[in-house]
């Protein structure tokens, strides 16, 4: 825990032209989640007694996507800076809202992969303490000015920068720490006489020097959390390299992916252990995958619980659905929300399945449509299976007992009930209820054939 009064000021007004996307870019997923939320994140993990998100004119929805998400985070507080006119302006905005005896940590809503850890030695400096990284390609940063000794003596900007220091390689992140009591004195005195006629936030360093506030660097080591986030591209970089991360930690948790790259978690994952998941499978939102799950390739699965030992074979989909233990689920099979299965369960390819519970043992191997429907325990369902449980108006239930055995190509016109045991046969068109026991047949009496019926020819089309 610290004990430091820390507050985080976010910069996010910017507009994020470059994303060319109606969505305004902190809203931009990483991870299935606004890159905004993962620096709220960070801000939490470091323990800030308050987060001040500085957002621009018509960024509302941010807030309010925010609020909505995190009701009654009472340290979570939003500046408005009506017009942008630089980071120090923006930083500025948000300082009558943060007590003398603060340290200030400033974060940016388009460099999400930040690390609390990477933050930590920063907010424990005295003074001013910038995070800095060397490039190969500092083009576009703001370089860090040292004199013969080393000592920090000033940030220039790439713009404003001459040939000699645009060869400088090591460059500013743009995240600083300060006490809020020195910027309360820096800020106001910036000037916007630069190249880009902004209240620059990086002039404060000139001015720490010229106070004789200490002015501290700590290099990152690993440049891809520094990075921003502008255009689409960079967005896709940054997805790589937070999924590259997660997955680098589940599997030092011990789940087996087949391969770290091909593999997309957005949301949670809790796993037992010898857990597999195969090549190109996508998880989302909360997934809970007993001991010994295995999840087939191509696959997806969102907000799903699996019971130890289910396969989940190649190509499924799964959707809201608590699934028992030792079932057998696809290939190519999908499951809708309000699906619960039971234990020992096999659903084969092309079937489709929705609101609806299945008992233990019970099978659909093959082409089937089961919606709104309870089905007991040992039941068979043949293929081609479909309960018709939409008139056009309202969904109706259907109810199959224990130990049932439905032929292929049944129709179940709901509402109906199949009694225990009862066997229909196959191409059955069943619209009561069935009694438990016995052979329920219901189709067309006799099978004809008419040895002199002729296929019916096209005809010519005359000229
Ligand atoms: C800034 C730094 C530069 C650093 C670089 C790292 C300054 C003057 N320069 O340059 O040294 O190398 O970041 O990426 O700080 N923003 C606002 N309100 C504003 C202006 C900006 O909220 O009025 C936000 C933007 O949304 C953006 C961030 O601040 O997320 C950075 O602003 P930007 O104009 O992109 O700064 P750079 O020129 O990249
Ligand atoms: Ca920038």
């Amino acid at each position: 825990m610290s004990s430091l009064n820390l507050h985080i000021v976010i910069l996010a007004a910017g507009q994020g032209t470059r994303m060319r996307s109606k969505q305004l870019k902190v809203l931009q997923p990483l991870g299935g989640r606004p890159m905004l939320a993962h620096v709220l994140d960070t801000a939490r993990a470091l323990s800030a007694r308050a987060y001040h998100v500085v957002y621009g004119h018509g960024a509302e929805l941010v807030r309010e996507w925010f609020e909505g998400a995190h009701p009654g985070d009472d340290r979570l507080r939003w500046v408005l800076q009506e017009e942008q006119k630089g980071t120090g302006h923006a930083v500025l905005q948000a300082l009558p809202e943060i007590p003398d005896n603060a340290t200030v940590l400033v974060l940016y809503g388009d460099v999400p992969l930040v690390r609390a850890v990477t933050l930590e030695p920063l907010i424990r400096y005295k003074g001013l303490g910038l995070l800095t990284a060397t490039l190969p390609k500092p083009r576009g940063y703001g370089r860090i000015l040292r004199d013969e000794e080393g000592a920090i003596m000033g940030i220039v900007e790439d713009d404003d920068a001459n040939a000699e220091q645009r060869r400088i390689r090591e460059i500013n992140t743009g995240m600083l720490v300060a006490p809020a009591r020195l910027l309360k004195r820096w800020l106001p005195k910036l000037s916007a006489d630069n190249a880009k006629h902004e209240f620059y936030l990086t002039d404060i360093v000139s001015q720490a020097v010229k106070d004789g506030v200490e002015v501290t660097a700590n290099e990152v080591e690993d440049n891809t959390e520094i990075t921003g986030i502008n255009d689409p591209a960079q967005l896709a970089g940054a997805e790589r390299a937070f999924q590259r991360r997660q997955a680098e930690q589940l599997m030092r948790h011990g789940l087996m992916l087949r391969d770290p790259s091909r593999f997309d978690l957005r949301g949670m994952l809790r796993h037992g252990s010898d857990v597999i998941v195969d090549v190109d499978v996508v998880l989302e939102g909360d997934v809970h995958l007993g001991d010994g799950v295995y999840i087939g390739p191509f696959s997806l699965l969102k907000n799903a619980t699996l019971g130890p030992g289910t396969r989940i074979e190649a190509h499924s989909v799964l959707e809201s659905v608590v699934v028992g233990k030792h079932c057998r689920i696809g290939p190519f099979a999908r499951l809708r929300p309000e699906t619960t299965l039971s234990d020992e369960i096999h659903i084969g390819n092309f079937v489709e399945i929705k609101k609806t519970h299945l008992g233990t043992g019970s099978k659909v191997n093959h082409l089937s449509y089961l919606g709104d429907t309870t089905v007991g325990e040992r039941v068979n369902i043949g293929a081609g299976t479909i309960t018709c449980n939409y008139d056009g108006a309202n969904k109706h239930k259907t109810v199959i007992e224990d130990d049932v055995s439905i032929g292929s190509d049944t129709q179940l016109v709901a509402p109906v009930k199949v009694g225990r045991g009862a066997t229909i046969g196959a191409g059955s068109t069943i619209a009561e209820d069935v009694p438990p026991g016995g052979l329920t047949v219901c189709r067309a009496r006799e099978q004809k054939t008419l040895p002199d019926w002729k296929r019916p020819v096209k005809k010519k089309r005359e000229a």
